[in-house]
């Protein structure tokens, strides 16, 4: 019997809010890994963090970290840390997965959702991107629904939790509600408008077209995702106060004919989604029961009346499980499953 390679793995950007889910889920998929290593800036070199059980000390990410020889690194460090340092990792042989949109778009880069498109792994050059929060768990119902019945357009509207918008986000929610009860208003420190009860349609900066990076992130990726580069994708992503779990509504008109019974089995057959549709019962996903999780649930399926052949979903997620560490730990268990099929 052969003995199953264990590989070494970095942690880019462990302390943060990403970072410590990376570590929590790690935890869980109990990956062939005989030695972690985390790594965050300058400013936490040296602080301790439990993992596994037992203590890490943090190390300061610098130009030689990847001298040492690592097989995968997970990064969750910033656009600005992806561009300078992956190139660096992936240059010692080093595969990066990395969580930031900086290399999403590039053509040498595969864009990957493991239950969607797991065959993209198989090109990288030492980078995979994970892509965007609100682009992977809308990509589970779409793929399934292409391949079985083609897409013609998407129309997305997304209800997004201040988790995706890391600490800072998070605290103006907390904030918001302490403000409330007590009277005292405290200063926003991430979001342009207070986000207690209120829905701000401005996520990530505007562009000249009048849309947000984050709106053109999900129709961008849509396309590279599901490899069809002329799919008609619109966009509107709008900040709500939720504090974890994204949803979204998502119309999608379909090129051939379908009948609905046929059409949530084919969602229900589709690895990683988890149907909740029971209206009768008041059922459908909710962003309080999807945190913690690691599937994508899908309800409120429903013909879409006023078009020839659409449907409307409610899709939830975890964002910062299935939106970002989850699904680049996944990557990282088929990209292992791959090596030790070699
Ligand atoms: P640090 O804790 O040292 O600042 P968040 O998205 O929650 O703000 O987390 C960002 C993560 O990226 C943190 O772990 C942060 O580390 C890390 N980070 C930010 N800038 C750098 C950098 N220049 N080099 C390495 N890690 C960085």
């Amino acid at each position: 019997m052969g003995v199953m390679k264990e590989y070494r793995v970095a942690v880019v950007g462990a302390t943060g809010m990403v970072g410590r889910t990376f570590l929590k889920v790690l935890e869980e998929y109990q990956l062939p890994v005989k030695e972690y290593v985390l790594m965050a800036s300058k400013r936490s070199a040296g602080s301790k963090m439990t993992f596994f059980g037992r203590e890490y000390e943090v190390q300061e990410l610098t130009q030689t970290s990847f001298d040492s020889g690592f097989d995968i690194a997970l990064f969750s460090a910033g656009g600005s840390t992806s561009a300078k340092f992956a190139p660096i990792a992936a240059a010692k042989g080093c595969v990066v997965i990395d969580n930031s949109s900086q290399w999403r778009m590039d053509p040498n880069v595969p864009l990957v959702v493991p239950q969607v498109n797991p065959q993209d792994i198989a090109w990288h050059n030492g980078i995979i991107a994970n892509p965007n929060c609100s682009t992977i768990q809308a990509m589970l119902p779409l793929k399934a629904l292409q391949e079985r019945y083609g897409i013609k357009r998407v129309v997305y509207s997304t209800y997004q939790a201040v988790s995706g918008a890391g600490r800072k986000g998070w605290d103006d929610l907390e904030n918001g509600v302490r403000g409330f009860v007590d009277g005292q208003e405290r200063p926003l420190e991430k979001f342009q408008h207070p986000i207690f009860n209120n829905c701000l349609p401005h996520i990530d900066v505007f562009q000249e077209n009048g849309y947000t990076k984050e709106e053109t992130k999900m129709i961008e990726e849509t396309r590279k995702i599901l490899g069809d580069p002329q799919m008609r994708v619109t966009a509107t992503t709008v900040r709500v106060p939720v504090f974890n779990s994204h949803s979204e509504s998502i119309n999608v008109e379909l090129e051939k004919p379908f009948e609905l019974p046929e059409l949530r089995e084919v969602l229900a057959r589709q690895d990683g989604i988890v149907i909740q549709d029971d209206p009768a019962k008041d059922v459908y996903p909710l962003a309080v029961n999807a945190t913690g999780h690691d599937e994508v649930f899908v309800g409120r399926i429903r013909r879409d009346e006023s078009v020839e052949s659409g449907v409307n979903l409610w899709v939830v997620a975890d964002n910062i499980r299935k939106g970002a560490a989850s699904n680049a730990v996944q990557i990282a268990q088929r990209l292992i499953a791959m090596w030790n099929q070699q």
